[in-house]
């Protein structure tokens, strides 16, 4: 290969619009593709589409490379399934794997042979908008629905990849981008080694074990080096740590906003930088490719390191079986959802569904019952999709929650109006009443941070109007991210989080609030009282003067004066039509040595759980942990294990869980990186959130 033909490879170039070779500016990326200097191609899709341009790459120039097409698929491609903070609220990773495998199959019968996802950055501060796109903020519960997407997608033998069903995962961003300072996008991230390794890197870790075969750095900078330019994250720590041996993909941009940074002098230096410190592949900005020469002569840049740059990415196409079959098989490709692909969405959105409160109880609903008045400005609204879906989203429009509950109960009197005199009236003649608001899916996501997180404003006046009718009624929320719901929470007997369910979520809302599907999600991101309160995590350290959660307390100790400490809903929170009670956790060892752990012993933990109520339903026991003194303070909780159950009425099961060396240790601050078991006590709670109840203690020695 020429050098112009390595550096080639190096660049993606984004299509505009999805017209086919010779539309609008993509004539760049057609005589780029033509020339041999063009590695990949984002944002075209259509198998006849990617073919032509893929016929230019393979059969126009000198060797033949193909193009690897990518694109965002993040939460479905043709049928939207809920954003990944819903499906991280079913705290059962099964359904991001099944997500990944009907997204997988519609985005490569497309043409596609990689997706931008899994996104795995853990945010515990909700006015980022792409927390939408997140699992949340536990780097436990993210790692599990990480590993899950990734199989979705890839399947789990690496051979896999080359399969007509399958596409290349990414593991986005590289690092911390969740963190972002006030909870605005791409805003600076300081962090210490230990927090970096100890929350934001172990999704990427479960990920890099399940063979994801790509990775994408981050817009932020790490502690004051741009994560592009951040060789100790994106070398030293993924690829010679971790092994990995996937490509490194830039973001949009990321080289070139270096320089904005004020981390690269221009752009040549900005293309220095990012391949010296680990990107293998540019995305949009062309600065490898037009300064890599230069670089490569004056010695700026390593041949070594261009060469690795190249084989990572033509290993990639390799493996995704390009060189054998570029092109996408037009007859196969699939034009719309299936009634398959759109029954297993509603089963992922129905499994995410967290029933917050239900005073009444209002829900379940009759479906024979009289007459219900559906309102707000949610009600008969399909902007259900949430952020960054897939192409589906403006072809094929979700089931509203009004369509959902009128097909799910044509017997019942169902009126509808979205607001103002009319909804009340609606609601005044009805026998109960349905709200359906929230946030437009367009104010989460990426570059729509927020700094007032409660409802748009006019919705917390009609939920105050609906409950001065005296007629009962439940609240369905759709969200993009926790909400500060505050102000209108205590007027409001019940309240279903629905977040963005997308496609079918009318019709799993349906489900839910009839009852034929029994809530059993849970919070995987703190509700705070206030934004004030934020950024806030259950996982939180002790400071030396703790304040308690819920009671007024003393001064001189970490608190607000307006405030207690504690959130309005905890994380793991969700209630469900029957009722579950959970035993303390109980161990079979007393004491364990740290030397035994190193060498695999493991504590075994079983937890009972019974069904105390008089409805099947869902329970996910929740396992926390505390290590009381460590030379790195711990939080004072961890999640080190949850299992998601379904109990017929008066049923009872006992769960058993391990907990090994990665459950007991931590990461110190080291930066070559320190896992480290240490001797003491350490707290184990189980519950059915992490407010758990039981708790027993276990001894490590030495
Ligand atoms: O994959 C995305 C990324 O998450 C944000 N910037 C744009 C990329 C490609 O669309």
């Amino acid at each position: 290969m020429t050098v112009a033909e390595k550096l080639g490879q190096l660049q993606q170039l984004a299509w505009t619009g999805d017209t086919g070779p010779g539309g609008g500016q993509n004539h760049l990326v057609e005589s780029a593709a033509r020339a041999g200097t063009l590695g990949s191609v984002l944002n075209l899709y259509g198998a006849g589409h990617t073919n032509a341009l893929q016929r230019v790459a393979v059969e126009e120039t000198r060797l033949g490379i193909p193009l690897l097409f990518g694109f965002d698929v993040i939460h479905g491609c043709l049928t939207t399934f809920p954003i990944p903070l819903g499906q991280a609220a079913s705290f059962d990773p099964a359904v991001a794997e099944r997500d990944g495998e009907v997204a997988a199959r519609e985005a490569r019968s497309l043409g596609m042979h990689w997706t931008f996802a899994p996104m795995m950055d853990v945010s515990r501060d909700p006015r980022w908008g792409r927390i939408a796109e997140s699992n949340g903020e536990d780097p436990y519960l993210t790692a599990a629905f990480a590993a899950a997407k990734v199989r979705g997608h890839q399947g789990t033998d690496p051979a896999e990849l080359a399969l007509p069903h399958r596409v290349a995962a990414c593991a986005k961003h590289l690092a911390a981008y969740g963190g972002a300072e006030g909870g605005r996008d791409y805003n600076t991230v300081d962090v210490s080694e230990q927090r970096l390794r100890n929350v934001y890197l172990p999704p990427f870790k479960a990920a890099v074990d399940a063979g994801v075969a790509t990775v994408m750095a981050a817009f932020n900078t790490v502690s004051g080096v741009p994560a592009h330019a951040y060789a100790h994250l994106l070398t030293e720590i993924l690829k010679e740590e971790w092994g990995f041996e996937g490509t490194v993909v830039s973001d949009w941009n990321g080289v070139a906003e270096l320089v904005s940074h004020g981390f690269a002098e221009d752009a040549a230096d900005a293309a220095r930088a990012a391949l010296s410190a680990g990107v293998d592949m540019e995305m949009v900005s062309p600065h490898l490719a037009d300064h890599g020469e230069e670089l490569l002569a004056s010695g700026a840049i390593a041949t070594e390191r261009l060469d690795d740059a190249v084989a990572r990415i033509l290993r990639l196409k390799l493996r995704l079986g390009l060189f054998e079959r570029p092109y996408t098989d037009e007859r196969a490709e699939l034009t719309a959802p299936t009634p398959e692909s759109r029954q297993a969405a509603r089963e992922v959105a129905s499994r995410s569904l967290v029933l917050l409160k239900n005073e009444g109880p209002v829900l379940p609903l009759s479906p024979s019952a009289g007459s219900i008045a559906v309102v707000g400005p949610f009600a008969d609204s399909d902007d259900l999709h949430g952020t960054w879906a897939g192409p589906g989203a403006s072809r094929f429009p979700a089931t509203t929650v009004l369509e959902g509950l009128r097909a799910a109960a044509p017997e019942a009197r169902i009126a509808h109006a979205a607001e103002g005199e009319a909804a009340l009236a609606a609601v005044r003649d009805a026998d109960v009443a349905v709200v359906v608001v929230g946030e437009p899916s367009a104010i989460s996501g990426e570059a729509s941070s927020r700094s007032d997180i409660r409802l748009p404003s006019g919705q917390p006046e009609l939920i105050h109007a609906v409950a001065a009718t005296g007629k009962p009624f439940a609240v369905v929320l759709l969200n993009g991210r926790p909400l500060d719901v505050s102000d209108w929470i205590d007027a409001a007997p019940a309240v279903v989080v629905a977040w963005h369910p997308g496609i079918e979520g009318g019709r799993a809302i349906a489900d839910v609030l009839f009852g034929a599907v029994n809530p059993g999600g849970k919070l995987p991101a703190t509700f705070p009282r206030s934004v004030g309160q934020v950024p806030l995590t259950y996982a939180h350290e002790n400071t030396g003067r703790p304040a308690p959660p819920d009671s007024a307390p003393d001064a001189f100790v970490s608190r607000y004066l307006d405030l207690p400490t504690g959130p309005l809903f905890p994380f793991g929170h969700g209630l469900s039509y029957t009722t579950f009670e959970t035993g303390a956790p109980v161990l079979d060892v007393d004491t364990v040595s740290t030397a035994d752990l190193h060498a695999g012993a493991a504590v075994h933990v079983t937890v009972r759980v019974t069904n105390t109520g008089t409805r099947a339903g869902d329970e996910v026991v929740q396992l926390y942990l505390h290590d009381r003194a460590a030379s790195i303070v711990q939080p004072v909780r961890r999640l080190r294990g949850f299992q998601r159950v379904t109990l017929a009425p008066g049923e009872s099961t006992e769960l058993r869980f391990t907990l090994g060396a990665e459950d007991f240790g931590f990461w110190t601050n080291d930066s070559r990186g320190e896992f480290r078991l240490e001797p003491g006590r350490v707290d184990v709670y189980a519950g059915s959130s992490v407010v758990a109840s039981g708790r027993v203690s276990v001894a490590l020695t030495r």
